[in-house]
This record gives C-alpha cells, sequence and structure tokens, in this order.
C-alpha cells in the first residue's frame, strides 16, 4: 500500500509539473481495462477506460471532482453510445468539501403535445413497441443542461472539459470487442429506425479494434462548445432534432427544448447507524425506497447472519418487495402528483410493513401490497472523489441500450427512449417489468419515474463512499446490496460489487438471482417457497472507498462490462 502511494505521488509529481495538457495526452489508441486501482488523489471509474481517464486528466490538470463528471460525461456520450449520451437525461449527486450537497435532476420530460394514452390502441391496449422505439418514444432531452447546470460548481472553463470529447468523435477511437457486438446486434434496428446515415452502421461488421469516428457528433459537441446549453437546445442542433421528429413522426418541438428546465432539488439524506446516505430524491425512486429498505431491514442483526447467508437474504428480499410495491403505487414526478414521502420514510409506517414478514417463509405479493397509507438495459454510471474530498455519483441514461435507435440526422447522436418509463397504462409492465399507477401516467412535461440511484455515503460529514449502476428495476436493489455488503458485511468495494447479485421487485413475484448465486442459498430460499428465476448479469456498478484517516481511494469497477478506473 505505501509503495502505490509513493508512486502515486511520483506519478502526480510529473503532472503538475506539465500543468495544463491538452486532450491530445488521452491516447485514444492506447487504453486498457482496470478494474481496481488504489490511489491517494483522485479517482474516477465508468463504463469506458478512455472517459475515465479522461475524467482523471481533468483531476491532475486541477479540477475538481464536479469538472471531471462533466468530461467523463462528455466522453462517454462519445465512446460508450450505448448509454452516454447527449440525448438522453440523468442525475447528479454531489457532496462537496464545502459540506454543500448536490442533487440536480436532468431528467428528460414528456413532450408537450405527449398524453396520457399516447401508447394506447383504439381498443385501449398498449402498444409497448411506440414508447420503445424511434422518434415517439423520446424525452426531452436534459443532459446538456444537466452539465451546464453543473458547470456553476466547476473550475475549469468548459472549453477543456469537452476538448476531450470532441477529440474522441472527430478523430475517432477503437472500439471493444463488446461494443462492436452491440454495434452489430442494433444494425437492423439502426437501419429501421432512421432517416438519415449513421456513423454507427457500416456494411461490414463491427469488430474490436475498428475505430468509431463521429463527424457529426463532434460537430454538435463543438457547436455546445462555442454556444453553451443554446448549442443544443436552440440553433442548429434544435433544428436537427425537430427536422428529425418531422421525418419520424415524432412530436418533440423547438418549444419542448427551449423550455427544457434542470431543477436543483435537496439530496435526500438519511440516517442508516451513524452513516449518511445521500442520494437521489423523487423523480427517482431510487432514494425513497432505499430509505425505505434500509429503514426496514435496520432492526435486524443481518452482519451477524452474514453475506449472502438465506436468512439475511430472505429478508433482504422481503423488504425490497415491500419497497417496490408502493414504489408502484405511490411514486411519479413530484412537480405533478402529490407523493407521502415523509410518511413512506417514517420510522413507525416502515416497521409496521414488516408486521407481515415470517423468516423463514415466502412472502407473497397478492397479500403483501403497497402499505396503507394515514391519509388519502441503457443507463450509465460514474463515481468520481478529489482530493479535497469532494464526492460525485452520476447515473445517466438513454433507457434501453441505443436508446429509440434514433440518431438525430446530421447532429449525430442517439435519442432516448425514456417514454417507456412512464406507466403507459396502470398495471401495464415497462420493458423492466415495472408497474405503476395514475401517479406515473404521462402528462405534458411532466418527468417519467426512475430507479436511478448515485449514491454518497458519509462518515462524520467527511464522503466514505461513492456508487451507483444502471440496471433498471434492478439499480436499487443493487445499491442496497452494495450499502450493506460493505457497511454491514465488511466486503471490500470490489466484492460488494462483484460478488453475484439478487433482486425481488414485488411484482413478477420471484427473486431473480444471477447465474453464479451459490445454488445453496438458492436451494435454501426455494425451500422457503420463493421461486427463483436465473439471469444475466445485473448492473455494472462503479464504487469508490476514500479510506478515513489517510484518504487514499479504493476504486473499483463492475467486472460484468469494460468498467475501468483511473486516478493518480
Ligand atoms: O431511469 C430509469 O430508471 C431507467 N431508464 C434506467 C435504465 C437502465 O438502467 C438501463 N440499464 N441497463
Amino acid at each position: 500500500m505505501r509503495f502505490l502511494i509513493l508512486l502515486g505521488l511520483a506519478v502526480s509529481t510529473v503532472y503538475t509539473a506539465r500543468a495544463q495538457f491538452p486532450a491530445e495526452q488521452l491516447r485514444p489508441y492506447d487504453y486498457k481495462i482496470e478494474k481496481n486501482i488504489t490511489v491517494p488523489h483522485g479517482a474516477v471509474v465508468s463504463a469506458h477506460p478512455l472517459a475515465s481517464r479522461a475524467g482523471a486528466q481533468i483531476l491532475q490538470q486541477g479540477g475538481n471532482a464536479i469538472d471531471a463528471a462533466i468530461a467523463t460525461q462528455l466522453a462517454l456520450a462519445v465512446v460508450y453510445p450505448g448509454a452516454g449520451n447527449l440525448g438522453g437525461g440523468g442525475f447528479m449527486v454531489a457532496h462537496l468539501s464545502n459540506g454543500k450537497q448536490l442533487a440536480l435532476d436532468y431528467r428528460e420530460t414528456a413532450p408537450a403535445r405527449a398524453s396520457r394514452d399516447m401508447y394506447l390502441d383504439s381498443a385501449g391496449n398498449p402498444i409497448t413497441t411506440l414508447s420503445l422505439d424511434g422518434h415517439l418514444a423520446a424525452g426531452v432531452p436534459g443532459t446538456v443542461a444537466g452539465i451546464f447546470a453543473a458547470m456553476k460548481y466547476a473550475k475549469l472553463p468548459f472549453a477543456t472539459l469537452i476538448d476531450p470529447a470532441i477529440l474522441l468523435a472527430e478523430k475517432g477511437f477503437p472500439i471493444t470487442a463488446s461494443e462492436a457486438a452491440n454495434l452489430n446486434a442494433s444494425k437492423a434496428d439502426f437501419q429501421r429506425l432512421n432517416t438519415a446515415p449513421t456513423a454507427f452502421v457500416k456494411d461490414q461488421p463491427w469488430k474490436e479494434g475498428d475505430t468509431l469516428v463521429q463527424p457529426d457528433l463532434a460537430h454538435t459537441l463543438k457547436l455546445i462548445r462555442k454556444k453553451g446549453a443554446a448549442g443544443f437546445y436552440e440553433g442548429e442542433t434544435a433544428a436537427n432534432i425537430v427536422a428529425e421528429m418531422k421525418r419520424g413522426h415524432g412530436i418533440m418541438t423547438l418549444a419542448d427544448l427551449k423550455n427544457y428546465k434542470v431543477r436543483e432539488r435537496k439530496a435526500l439524506s438519511f440516517n442508516y447507524k451513524g452513516y449518511t446516505i445521500v442520494t437521489m430524491p423523487l423523480p427517482s425512486s431510487g432514494g425513497i425506497c432505499l430509505q425505505q429498505m434500509m429503514g426496514m431491514i435496520e432492526n435486524y442483526p443481518v452482519a451477524q447472519w452474514g453475506f449472502h447467508s438465506p436468512r439475511a437474504v430472505q429478508l433482504m428480499v422481503e423488504v425490497e418487495r415491500r419497497a417496490y410495491a408502493d414504489r408502484a403505487q405511490f411514486l411519479g414526478d413530484p412537480d405533478f402528483v402529490k407523493v407521502p414521502v415523509a410518511q413512506l420514510t417514517s420510522k413507525k409506517y416502515l416497521t409496521s410493513r414488516m408486521a407481515d414478514f415470517v423468516p423463514g417463509k415466502a412472502g407473497n405479493s397478492e397479500t403483501t401490497k403497497a402499505g396503507v397509507l394515514p391519509e388519502s438495459e441503457e443507463t450509465t454510471h460514474l463515481s468520481i472523489i478529489d482530493d479535497k474530498g469532494n464526492a460525485v455519483a452520476v447515473t445517466t441514461t438513454l433507457n434501453g441500450h441505443y436508446g429509440s435507435r434514433t440518431i438525430v440526422g446530421k447532429a449525430g447522436f442517439l435519442l432516448n427512449n425514456e417514454m417507456d418509463d412512464f406507466s403507459v397504462k396502470p398495471g401495464v409492465p415497462n420493458m423492466y417489468g415495472l408497474v405503476g399507477t395514475e401517479a406515473n401516467a404521462i402528462a405534458p412535461g411532466k418527468r417519467m419515474l426512475s430507479s436511478m440511484t448515485p449514491t454518497i455515503v458519509l462518515q462524520q460529514q467527511q464522503p466514505l463512499y461513492a456508487l451507483g449502476t444502471p440496471g433498471g428495476s434492478t439499480i436499487i436493489t443493487s445499491v442496497f446490496q452494495m450499502l450493506m455488503n460493505t457497511l454491514e458485511f465488511g466486503l471490500s468495494p470490489a466484492d460488494a460489487i462483484n460478488k453475484p447479485k439478487f433482486h425481488h421487485q414485488w411484482l413478477p413475484d420471484e427473486v431473480a438471482v444471477e447465474k453464479d448465486f451459490p445454488e445453496e442459498v438458492i436451494t435454501a430460499l426455494q425451500q422457503m417457497g420463493y421461486a427463483i428465476k436465473k439471469r444475466g448479469p445485473i448492473g455494472r456498478s462503479e464504487m469508490i472507498k476514500r479510506n478515513p484517516g489517510n484518504h487514499v481511494l479504493d476504486a473499483a469497477a463492475d467486472k460484468r462490462g469494460d468498467d475501468s478506473a483511473a486516478g493518480y
């Protein structure tokens, strides 16, 4: 460890001597995936090594964690087009070294011409392809507005932060094997859902190491560099978006774009056994569900039962069931619906929710529904901590992989299919199997309910962890498990994110487990009466631990993807 710190110090001296170095230092042709690093100053973990490197270089140039989060997000929009984005939305949660906390909401909104039943046929049946594929699936993008809202807390000039992304789009970079496979798998969709040629489609199949060059995207990024948010929401880019909508029978207008507003929300913060959990409030369901689940579990000695012990897993499944039942019933955009947040998270209510919990016996989503109150796959996450103790967690999304698969002609970026996160009809599951009610029905200008849960853990007001993950409905239960894995079961960040995960979301009433989940725990759960479903990987998490005392950072990138850590 001491050797690593000394090495880190030596490296940092070299970089400090160089001071400002140009974007070319990115060396796009020379990268490798780093799953775990230990560094003394600053660390970035994201879904792609070049994006993590772009962020880490910003830290080395004297930028803070917010600068790095902006640069990393912009780079992800280029090197990780399935989820990194200009045409989507996201949330940033931050704890700044001066004690200020941020919860920036740059979630997409429903266009003004959207309506409650827009995805139903004349018989009232849902046509979910419309909320998932192509022009009509896109909400008004929030990412660029979110980036400029974050600039208030940044130190470096915007041009410095966007230049790495411009370089990567303009000159290109070699793609990974998984990106090649994903682009090939989506080729037919790209052809079906676009009205203009795109950089993502070529005659021959993509293969690892092929260079992806995105000149249209570079042009859009340059407009943003020159004109700020207006380079996206007004002028040429906005006109390109609206022209694309006209060609593809979408409904987004110039006014929708011009009227888009970021909301600076109050971070949701709660206490768990002396730790302060700082996370995203509505329109993310993540923070509230996390507070509910941790509140329900707090009185049980789970650490004593042990990691992946059948008892602990069963209890976690049952608190997940209850939180997701409430999610479906009560949660939606707080600017449009009244959500009884204080009641849903009160200790008394959470204790009462566990009244029908029977240890060793599977609960049931028929009988355990939402509580009674006293009154009326694509997303990506990045975690950053800098040497001043600023901690940032950002989760950003196009919703499905490559979003709506529609690329704005001449502008080169993908549009989201976030409209599917609304409840298109009460009780009809969305692409993640989540159901909702009136609270999450479509209305013009409304934000669709999210599960994204960027989270920071504080101990004595100092950041201890920054974490988060994509994964649709599994985001909340993954963040919950990572918190339990570290705070209760004592796992390292790498183990906390990489050990097999499980998930229950009320409906369907089953426990989804990753393929490598321990067989003996599966058998024990089956004996208690649970239906178990094996599924593919859950999430792609990024977690940084800042060790109390020496402030050394352990940064861990999920084994499940190309995710990679960088730092100094
Ligand atoms: O906001 C949400 O909850 C979803 N749109 C997130 C989608 C997602 O995580 C896809 N990733 N695999």
